[in-house]
């Protein structure tokens, strides 16, 4: 386990400057030791978890085999997004996962963001495997890669990765990252971009827990710019959550990818889960000229374009957008429109929540 206080873990710039001012300050403070031993309660139940797994699986043939029996033992049942994002489907997820079909072969979410259905449904994204006494042949677990998730963030794709291939590295990190503006403000600073997935990983997570209200937003030159938040107790570093969504990651490709061409690797049979930054609800059938996260009118016509080509393909189309007119006057000739209801933020004081209607589109 990892001590606070010596901030190992952190890219170096940040480690040496906030090094110096941490150590000439009061570092023992009573924030960082509760931290430091909540850090360690996580890593102890986290540890025992992973002891029942192991004792509850019955012999296994392979890795994937072990991941799906720690799953039919309940232990990956608490598999959710590592990271909250804009227009996260956490609350959707239990009227999404109506409308995914019982079969299908592979998994594609081209804006896949915090990826709450990819996460949702991970369990049954694991690659079958024969039982131990079929022949040789039949015994291989596919080698076609199960999923792949794409978004144009590099960041967050880079996060994915890092969370996939070296998570106990990932959780290292984050143990030494501290509760803190100023450590905050110096980690928002780092050129991240040079550095390892690993570390772009726990940068990207440290950021979304402790800055505000976890918004991923950057400047014109890509810097992260989203002030400290005000959260009393964050969990920075979540071992539990993060070592099952690497285990739901296995074997998962990951792109820097823009969704049309993502779309472009779909098979007959595939799933693809589009959910696009969201028309505003306000933008009627005829009005065209807006662009919400870069993501304009014209773009939603071509998602559209896309999403119909693929189900004429014979690929499992699944969308979620708002419920504006326009996205109404896009999707009525050719898909079935369900209206949903999701608890979102609607106004900007995090207090006033309300429900409002989306659309669940295929
Ligand atoms: C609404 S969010 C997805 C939320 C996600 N379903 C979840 O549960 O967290 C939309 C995502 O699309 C990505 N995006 C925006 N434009 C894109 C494009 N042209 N191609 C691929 N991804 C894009 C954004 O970076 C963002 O992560």
């Amino acid at each position: 386990m990892h001590s606070a206080l010596t901030l190992s873990g952190i890219p170096l710039e940040a480690a040496q400057i906030a090094g110096r001012e941490v150590a000439s300050r009061e570092v023992a403070s009573r924030e960082v030791a509760s931290r430091e031993i909540a850090n360690r309660e996580i890593a102890n139940r986290d540890i025992a978890t992973r002891e029942v797994a192991d004792r509850d699986a019955p012999a296994r043939a392979g890795g994937a085999v072990s991941a799906a029996a720690a799953r039919a033992s309940g232990v990956d049942g608490g598999c959710r997004p590592f990271v909250k994002w804009a227009g996260g489907k956490r609350q959707l997820l239990p009227e999404l996962r109506r409308y995914v079909p019982q079969r299908f072969e592979r998994y594609i979410e081209p804006f896949v963001g915090g990826g709450a259905l990819f996460f949702g449904l991970s369990g049954r994204l694991v690659p079958v495997a024969a039982p131990v006494a079929a022949p040789a042949a039949a015994t291989a677990v596919s080698a076609a890669p199960r999923a792949l998730l794409g978004d144009v963030n590099e960041r967050l794709i880079r996060t994915y990765r890092g969370v996939r291939d070296s998570v106990e590295d990932v959780i290292e990190r984050l143990g030494g990252y501290l509760h803190e503006a100023e450590f905050y403000y110096r980690m928002r600073e780092v050129a991240i971009d040079e550095r390892g997935d690993a570390e772009v990983a726990a940068w990207l997570i440290y950021l979304n827990k402790i800055g505000f209200n976890g918004l991923y937003r950057v400047n014109r030159q890509n810097r992260f710019n989203v002030p400290f938040g005000r959260h009393k107790n964050p969990t920075i570093c979540d071992a539990i959550t993060l070592r099952a969504c690497s285990r739901a990651l296995q074997g998962v490709e990951l792109e820097v990818i823009d969704f049309e061409r993502a779309a472009e690797r779909a098979q007959p049979g595939d799933l693809v889960y589009f959910d696009p930054p969201y028309v505003p609800l306000s933008v009627t059938s005829s009005f065209t000229k807006y662009t919400s996260d870069g993501f304009d009118a014209e773009r939603q016509v071509r998602l559209r374009d896309v999403a119909l080509a693929l189900k004429q393909r014979g690929v499992h189309v699944l969308l979620s957008n708002s419920s504006a007119d326009f996205v109404r006057e896009l999707y009525h000739k050719d898909f079935e429109l369900i209206e949903v209801s999701a608890t979102r933020l609607v106004n900007s004081k995090a207090t006033r929540r309300g429900a409002i209607t989306e659309l669940v589109i295929r």
